[in-house]
C-alpha cells in the first residue's frame, strides 16, 4: 500500500488530505478543505496577500488534522504532494516549503503536482476511469477542453480566448451585488429567476473553433443590469437565471464539436467518458445540461462529488500516487520550484485563461 500526504494552497482554500492506493484501487482517508470565504468577502474577491497569509497561519493545522482524521502519523505515509502551481504566488510558496520541510524531516518522498492535473485526473479516483477521456475543466481560471491520454500527456483542444467560466460567474456576481464567491451565489439566485426574460447572447454558438469566449455575455449582463437600476430582487434572479442558462447552451455547444472531434479520434471506443471538472462543474444546470448532451451523443457523463469539484487536496494527493505509480515522480524533488503559471499541455500556444490562475477581485 502507498499513502500519499497531498497539500493545496494555490488559491483561497487551505487543504489537506491522506489518500491510499492498494491494489490498483485508490481510497480516501481523510480531507481537511478550510475555506477562506470569511477572510476575502468584504472585498468580493480574493486577496492575494490575505490568502498567503491564511495559508501560512492555518497550514500546519490542517496538515494535523488531516493526519489525525486518517488516523496516521507522518512516520506512516510514504510520499508528499503539493500544488506547485498554477496559481497565486505567495499561497504556493507557502504550500511548497511546507511539504519540502516535512519531507526532509521526516525522509519522505516529495512530488510537485499541476493544480490543474489534479482536477484532470480526480475521475480516475472517483470512478476508476481508463484512459483517454475527454475532460471539460471549468474553474475559477480555467475554461479548457483536455485530451487526457495518460499521466502527464494533456493535449489541450480548446481553451477560453477571453474570461473563464467562473470568472464570468464570479463577475456577474459582484455586479448584481451578490456575495462572494460569485458562483453559488448565481446557482441560487437562478433557481428562482425566469431563464427566459432576458436574451443574453451565446458567444460563439455554432462557429467552427472549438474555443470558448464569455466576455460578450458579461457585457450584456452588465448592459441588462444597467437598463434596469434600481435592481429588484426579481430582477437579479432574473439576469442570473438567464446568464445561466446562456451559459449551458454555449458550453453544450462548444462542446459538442469536442465530442464529435474525440469519436473521430477514438473511433474503437463504445461509449466514451466527458469528464467534467473544476469549480464550476458543481452547478447543478450545468451538469444536467451536459448530462444531457452525453445522453444525446452517446458519451459516458462523469462528474467527480461536489466536494472533489471545488479545490481540494484529495486530487493533489492522487495525482502524487498516479505519478508514483507510473515513475513520474524523480526521488526528491527538493528543489521544486512554485509556478504561478504552469499550463497543463506545454506544447498549446498560448492563450488567456490558459496555466493562469490569478486573484479573483
Ligand atoms: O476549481 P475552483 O474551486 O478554483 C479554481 O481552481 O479556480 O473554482 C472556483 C470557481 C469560482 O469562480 C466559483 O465561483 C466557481 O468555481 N463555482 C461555481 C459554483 N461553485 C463554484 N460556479 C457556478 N456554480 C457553482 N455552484
Ligand atoms: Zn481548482
Amino acid at each position: 500500500m502507498t499513502r500519499v500526504l497531498g497539500i493545496e494552497t494555490s488559491c483561497d482554500e487551505t487543504a489537506a488530505a491522506v489518500v491510499s492506493l492498494e491494489a490498483g484501487r485508490g481510497e480516501i482517508l481523510s480531507s481537511v478543505v478550510l475555506s477562506q470565504i470569511a477572510e476575502h468577502e468584504a472585498f468580493g474577491g480574493v486577496v492575494p496577500e490575505i490568502a498567503a497569509r491564511a495559508h501560512v497561519e492555518t497550514l500546519d493545522g490542517v496538515v494535523a488534522a488531516a493526519l489525525a482524521d486518517a488516523g496516521l502519523r507522518l512516520a506512516d505515509i510514504d510520499a508528499i504532494a503539493a500544488t506547485a502551481g498554477p496559481g497565486l504566488i505567495g499561497g504556493l510558496i507557502v504550500g511548497v516549503m511546507t511539504a519540502k520541510a516535512l519531507a526532509a524531516a521526516a525522509g519522505k518522498k516529495l512530488v510537485a503536482i499541476n493544480h490543474l492535473e489534479g482536477h484532470a485526473l480526480t475521475a480516475r479516483l472517483t470512478d476508476g476511469l481508463d484512459f483517454p477521456y475527454l475532460l471539460l475543466l471549468v474553474s475559477g481560471g480555467h475554461t479548457q477542453i483536455v485530451l487526457v491520454r495518460g499521466v502527464g500527456r494533456y493535449e489541450r483542444w480548446a481553451t477560453t480566448i477571453d474570461d473563464a467560466l467562473g470568472e464570468a460567474f464570479d463577475k456577474t456576481a459582484k455586479l448584481l451585488g451578490l456575495p462572494y464567491p460569485g458562483g453559488p451565489s448565481v446557482e441560487k439566485a437562478a433557481r428562482r429567476g425566469n431563464a427566459s426574460r432576458f436574451e443574453l447572447p451565446r458567444p460563439l454558438k455554432g462557429e467552427e473553433t472549438l474555443d470558448f469566449s464569455f466576455s460578450g455575455l458579461k457585457t450584456a449582463v452588465r448592459l441588462a443590469a444597467k437598463a434596469l437600476e434600481p435592481l429588484a430582487d426579481r430582477d437579479v434572479e432574473d439576469i442570473c437565471a438567464s446568464f445561466q442558462r446562456a451559459v449551458s447552451d454555449t458550453l453544450a455547444d462548444r462542446l459538442g464539436r469536442s465530442l464529435e472531434r474525440f469519436r473521430a479520434e477514438f473511433p474503437d471506443i463504445v461509449v466514451p467518458p466527458l469528464v467534467v471538472a473544476g469549480g464550476v462543474a458543481a452547478n447543478a444546470e450545468i451538469r444536467s445540461t451536459l448530462m444531457e448532451l452525453c445522453r444525446q451523443t452517446g458519451f459516458r457523463f462523469v462528474a467527480p462529488p461536489m466536494e472533489l469539484c471545488t479545490d481540494n487536496a484529495v486530487m493533489i494527493a492522487w495525482a502524487g500516487l498516479e505519478r508514483l505509480r507510473a515513475g513520474m515522480a524523480s526521488e526528491n524533488a527538493l528543489d521544486m520550484a512554485p509556478r504561478p503559471r504552469w499550463p497543463l499541455d506545454e506544447n498549446a500556444a498560448p492563450a488567456l485563461g490558459s496555466g493562469r490562475r490569478g486573484a479573483k477581485v
